[in-house]
């Protein structure tokens, strides 16, 4: 069978970026089942697709569930994310997103699933010497999270030379935005990142976001990033599986917009969204920034026919609407 014509598992399917590749995935007329410990994910979050609560770990669980949904495809998105959590706790970030992915896997490998998508991260490069990135820039993380990310891209290249193994290690730029049609979008809950952070303080009155430093070499003097809609980051993910289905050798691609965005320019555009200024103080720089780091996006073009589709307009559009939707709501 052609591993298109199977069934997509996707790990971690009720969180932030899952959900909506779930999406981009049904909508594509590709059939999909998912994996969610629901530690962190929703249940509502998955739309046309069953849910199997459970942990990566459970490989009688993950063959069981390959075996009955004749998954040819795996999309690994199931890890912790919380870069700061993670230096404080190094062994919850070994266990679960390296050693869980080793016993994911195996597991996958045992079913017959060869095909693997991996949801791997920019922060591998840590702070790039040179922008824009470029997928042959240096490996150097600067946090726990990061390394289990790099440990991961390594393990799925050496399970490559020692099975039948292919991978696609996506390498997300910084994620946000929520779907057009507003029914999914990120829980800023936990969250530490900016969109969320200033989403809240335009919309929640008792509080005011802080500016980890204004005095960068940069033009307005805060850190450039570049903002990824999370529809492109799907269908990023669909594109990867076709590859692979394709005969698509193992690489790892940067998907990023490829235009860096100043923290002011969010701000900007969340005003823009809003109505009215997102309030906000100067706090000093937070350990571990780089000035600046953005995509080079033209080996994802060349690979896999992929390129953003979206600009921080179109995220910071979609992710006022979500969240103002969820307050209103009373979540
Ligand atoms: C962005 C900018 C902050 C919060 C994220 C993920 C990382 C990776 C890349 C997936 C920085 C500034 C932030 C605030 C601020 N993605 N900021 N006030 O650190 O670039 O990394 O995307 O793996 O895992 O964490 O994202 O949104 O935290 O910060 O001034 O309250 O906004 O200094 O310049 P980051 P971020």
């Amino acid at each position: 069978m052609n591993s298109l014509d199977g069934t997509v598992l996707v790990t971690g399917g009720a969180g932030y970026i899952g959900s909506h590749t779930v999406r981009s995935l049904r909508e594509a007329g590709r059939d999909v089942v998912v994996l969610d410990s629901l530690e962190f994910g929703r249940r509502e979050a998955v739309i046309d697709a069953p849910l199997v609560v459970g942990d990566i770990r459970d490989q009688d669980l993950v063959t069981a569930t390959c075996n009955e949904h004749g998954v040819t495809q795996l999309v690994h998105f199931a890890a912790y994310k919380a870069v700061g959590e993670s230096m404080e706790q190094p062994a919850r970030y070994w266990r679960n997103n390296v050693a869980g992915t080793v016993d994911l896997v195996e597991a996958c490998l045992a079913s017959g699933v060869n095909d693997i998508v991996f949801s791997s991260s920019c922060s591998v490069n840590g702070t790039p010497a040179v922008n824009p990135v470029t997928e042959d820039a240096p490996i150097q993380p600067e946090s726990v999270y990061a390394e289990s990310k790099a440990m991961v891209e390594r393990i799925l290249y050496w399970y490559g030379q020692t099975s039948d193994l292919r991978s696609v290690s996506l390498r997300y730029f910084n994620a946000a935005g929520a779907s057009f049609d507003g029914r999914i979008g990120e829980d800023w809950t936990h969250s530490q990142n900016l969109i969320p952070l200033a989403m809240k303080a335009v919309l929640l009155k008792d509080r005011r976001l802080s500016v980890f430093g204004d005095d960068y070499d940069t033009p307005d003097g805060t850190c450039i990033r570049d903002y990824i809609h999370v529809a492109d980051l799907a269908d990023a993910h669909v594109k990867s599986l076709d590859y692979l289905a394709a005969g698509g050798a193992t690489t790892a691609v940067n998907v990023g917009t490829g235009i860096g965005s100043s923290v002011y320019d969010v701000l900007e555009a969340t005003a823009a969204a809003a109505g009215e200024p997102v309030p906000y103080d100067i706090a000093p720089r937070r350990a571990g920034d780089p000035v600046a780091t953005f995509a080079e996006p033209s080996y994802a073009q060349r690979t896999l026919g992929w390129s953003a589709q979206y600009g921080l307009t179109e995220i910071v559009d979609t992710a006022y609407a979500w969240h103002k939707s969820q307050v209103e709501l009373g979540r």
